[in-house]
């Protein structure tokens, strides 16, 4: 069977954090901010919303629009390196949230590359007709694990939750390629302290990044068989636009062609995939039949990509 997207939902915090707020925090600018990473806002949740309660609003969507009930989820699966505790996982507290009755559940960690690993893992369910429907969140709060003095990491973060339903879908649709792939020797380079914050050292990401998200898009292109120019749409992780901007010159994608969330967003991390996903299609900037890009990177170091078709 060829795994494909069944249903897509989002969720992101009514709180905004602005870079005018940022600059009375941390010594920074709103012109900073935005020329060295595109972002103008992001997304807080309050105290009170856990990771997990933003992954539940997320499904309720996803399910929703793929027509299921959550007992018809036979697996679900959670990226996500901000979970409610360290046991249980986020997936089991989705999973009784739900009533997905039926569904065994677990996290997946990737970091930023947490959602395309997810979605990978759930396709090979579906490929050797184990499992017909799968839900595959990227959530996290960051902001809990950010150090807000810090300006090196404060001003790029932000919170959020996007989920899909991964099922079988009709011959050519679909998942088409992919890549996934980690370097642990850059772990250094981003990483959070036990109980601790995010620690980054931005340049180094920043080169990895540029290298690894043209370079993966462009393998899942030639693993599909097809050229740039069959590609519709670019859907990067949202960390910083001109990482972003680098994949979509090497794909000779025009600039209306890529999503662009983390100007409202920032980087969510897991979420930023599957929240850009959600809203390009809610959007009609993808339709059908379409053939989407997505690419994320992240701290392990880790990185995945798919080439995927749209429609059931
Ligand atoms: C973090 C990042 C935006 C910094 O941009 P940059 O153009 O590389 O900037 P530099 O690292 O060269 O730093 C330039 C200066 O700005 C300063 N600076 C850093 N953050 C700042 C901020 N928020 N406001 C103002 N100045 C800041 C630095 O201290 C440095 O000052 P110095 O030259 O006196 O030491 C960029 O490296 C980046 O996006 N890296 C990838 C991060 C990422 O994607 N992380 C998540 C991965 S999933």
């Amino acid at each position: 069977m060829n795994a494909g997207l069944m249903g897509i939902g989002h969720y992101v915090p009514e709180r905004i954090l602005t870079n005018h707020d940022l600059e009375k925090m941390v010594d920074t600018s709103d012109e900073w901010i935005r020329t060295r990473t595109g972002i103008e806002e992001r997304r807080i949740a309050d105290d009170n919303t856990s990771t997990s309660d933003m992954a539940y609003e997320a499904s309720i969507k996803a399910l929703e629009d793929a027509n299921i009930k959550a007992e018809d989820l036979d697996l679900i699966l959670v990226a996500t390196v901000t979970p409610d505790f360290p046991f249980p996982s986020v997936g089991c507290l989705l999973q009784d949230k739900l009533g997905a009755t039926k569904a065994a559940a677990m996290d997946v960690s990737a970091a930023c590359a947490g959602f395309m690993y997810g979605m990978i893992t759930a396709s090979q369910f579906i490929n050797n007709d184990t499992y017909k429907n799968i839900l595959v969140v990227g959530v996290e709060k960051l902001s809990k694990i950010t150090n807000w003095e810090d300006r090196n990491t404060a001003v790029l973060f932000g919170d959020g939750a996007g989920a899909a339903v991964i099922g079988p879908v009709s011959e050519g649709r679909g998942i088409l390629s992919f890549e996934l792939g980690s370097d642990g020797s850059g772990s250094k380079y981003l990483y959070q302290e036990p109980q601790g914050f995010m620690e980054m050292n931005g340049r180094e990401v920043f080169k990895f990044a540029v290298r690894q998200m043209g370079q993966s898009a462009v393998n899942v292109i030639d693993k599909a068989g097809l050229t740039k120019a069959d590609v519709d749409y670019l859907i990067p992780h949202q960390a910083n636009i001109r990482i972003m901007e680098a994949a979509r010159q090497k794909l000779e994608l025009p600039e209306e062609n890529m999503a662009t969330t983390v100007k409202k967003y920032g980087n969510t991390s897991s979420s930023t995939i599957p929240i850009a996903l959600s809203e390009a299609i809610q959007e009609g900037r993808v339709k059908d039949d379409d053939i989407v890009v997505l690419v994320g990177f992240g701290g392990g170091l880790t990185w995945g990509a798919v080439a995927l078709k749209l429609g059931k």
